[in-house]
């Protein structure tokens, strides 16, 4: 049994801006499962305590310039016995709005000394030192906010191994050199070799120069980031650790009991392999929803997004804008929040085509699922995308993925070629350039292919019955943990 800290700055459903939340969750489930004493680490927001009925103050730490001392906090994942420790300091985490930024969606002005604060607290931990005699073996850290524990560890004699997984290498959390003098970090860390990056400092180098191993969570991400077009800077550094077997990708899982189009407590329909048919009544809950007309026959694509850049949103936009234009029989329903341009040219498509366009704004769980649940396909034609989930829990509710072949998205759905669907391979539509005229191109197959009821519920079929659990996955980081324990 190995002793893993698992720190991060979301964890579902206590916290959950994407999918860092869902894996934050659903790996450490796992590898509690396979009898590790596995325990989370992540900052005590105020929507987190909020929600939170049970939990007990276990630690009180006094960090060395803090004023005020934090308390670190213990309860459970809900659902489960995994135990999660909150790090509690008022002045950084009470307060309304995201864990990132404000209730207007601007950055928090703070965000560094937050989220040092938070590493300083994991250091804390990881090191035995804040009164809760339990010592790690191994500390996985997640994205930047989490990249000062591996660089705080390094300075350590004696020192649990240090994992870091890059989810997005979009997000670094960079700060001047001002920022960094106010946070009273060792001077040592400032230098090209460290957390310095051209002239600023990088949260997220904090994790790629000191951990041990770095992880991303499909393997052509892990190869991607190596590249110019994906690397940000850093595929330098990022190319050097691959070469020294330090890099490697392993694909995020999914929670199968979360995520299952049986058992799913939000859908009103459930469905199987063996029963689809209750597929199309959800598809009518669904056009009932967005006041949509009630139509089986008309191909409905389903969109749930963070709405930013990454995720080709604009490029749907003038896709399905083209569609429609053409008198095609689609529609598309959509869930969504972020940036407001792309909300606006959301609406105004709406306006245009009322009766072919639902829109949602703003974060709804239940939602989500029903979506995944009543759409026909679903639209992911990201730029670029570490690996994605909503590709995976579409699947497994047979509504066929359309998805750049890139990242996790080129690694979990298998194209429906003429070729692939003849082996029964097919789960999806991939296209390569992220270009209006690619996507555009390849919704024509997606439409001309669900023509063929037949050949689409075979695809269907396939798509369903795809393993995305953790057991392949979660076994990955265990061997990876220990190889690290064992030349420690
Ligand atoms: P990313 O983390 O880049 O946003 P992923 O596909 O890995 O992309 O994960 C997104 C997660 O967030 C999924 O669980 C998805 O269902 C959820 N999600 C995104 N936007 C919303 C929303 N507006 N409402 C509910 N869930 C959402
Ligand atoms: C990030 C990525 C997404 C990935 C998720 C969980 O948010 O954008 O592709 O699935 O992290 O690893």
């Amino acid at each position: 049994m190995r002793k893993i800290l698992f720190a991060s700055s979301e964890v579902h459903p206590l916290m959950k801006t994407g999918g860092l939340a869902d894996v934050s969750a659903s790996l450490p489930l796992a590898l509690s499962q396979m009898q590790q004493d596995i325990r989370i680490i992540m900052p005590a927001y105020r929507a987190t305590l909020d929600q939170l009925g049970e939990r007990a103050l276990v630690a009180t730490i006094k960090l060395e310039g803090y004023q005020q001392a934090i308390r670190i906090l213990q309860t459970q994942l809900p659902g489960s016995d995994v135990i999660v420790w909150l790090v509690e300091s008022a002045e950084h985490f009470d307060r309304d709005g995201g864990p990132y930024c404000d209730t207007k969606g601007a950055d928090w002005a703070d965000n560094a000394s937050r989220f040092a604060l938070f590493c300083r607290a994991a250091v804390a931990v990881a090191s035995n030192q804040a009164g809760l005699d339990w010592q790690p073996e191994v500390v996985h850290c997640n994205d930047w906010q989490t990249g000062l524990i591996p660089a705080l560890l390094s300075l350590q004699d004696s020192r649990p191994a240090t994992v870091f997984t890059i989810h997005n290498m979009a997000y670094q959390g960079l700060f001047s050199r001002q920022v960094f003098e106010m946070l009273n970090l060792p001077d040592s860390l400032w230098q090209i070799e460290g957390i310095e990056f051209y002239g600023m400092m990088s949260f997220m180098k904090g994790g790629l120069v000191y951990a041990d191993h770095i992880t991303s969570v499909s393997p052509t991400y892990a190869q991607e980031i190596c590249h110019y077009e994906f690397g940000y800077g850093l595929e330098g550094l990022l190319s050097l650790r691959a070469q020294q077997s330090r890099l490697s990708g392993i694909v995020n899982g999914i929670d199968t009991l979360e995520w299952n189009p049986q058992t799913d407590k939000f859908i009103d329909h459930p469905f199987n392999i063996k029963n689809l048919r209750p597929k199309s009544l959800n598809k009518k809950a669904l056009q009932q929803h967005f006041f949509l007309p009630e139509s089986a026959d008309t191909l409905m694509f389903g969109m749930i997004s963070r709405l930013v850049s990454q995720k080709g949103v604009d490029l749907t936009i003038e896709a399905i804008h083209r569609l429609l234009t053409e008198g095609r029989d689609i529609q598309l329903v959509c869930l969504g929040s972020g940036e407001a341009g792309l909300e606006q040219d959301l609406r105004v498509l709406r306006a245009r085509f009322p009766d072919k366009v639902g829109i949602q704004f703003g974060y709804d769980e239940a939602l989500a699922h029903k979506i995944e649940a009543g759409a026909d396909a679903f639209l992911m034609p990201s730029r670029f995308e570490p690996c994605g989930l909503n590709q995976m829990y579409s699947l497994r509710y047979g509504t066929l993925p359309v998805v750049r072949d890139t990242g996790g998205l080129a690694d979990t759905v298998v194209d429906a070629t003429e070729e692939n669907r003849k082996q029964m391979l097919a789960t999806g539509f991939k296209f390569a350039e992220p270009t209006v005229e690619d996507l555009y191109g390849t919704l024509l197959k997606v439409n001309e292919l669900f023509t063929h009821p037949r050949l689409w519920r075979r695809m269907m079929l396939t798509a369903m019955v795809q393993d995305f659990s953790w057991i392949n996955s979660a076994q990955a980081y265990l061997h990876l943990y220990e190889q690290l324990v064992d030349i420690s």
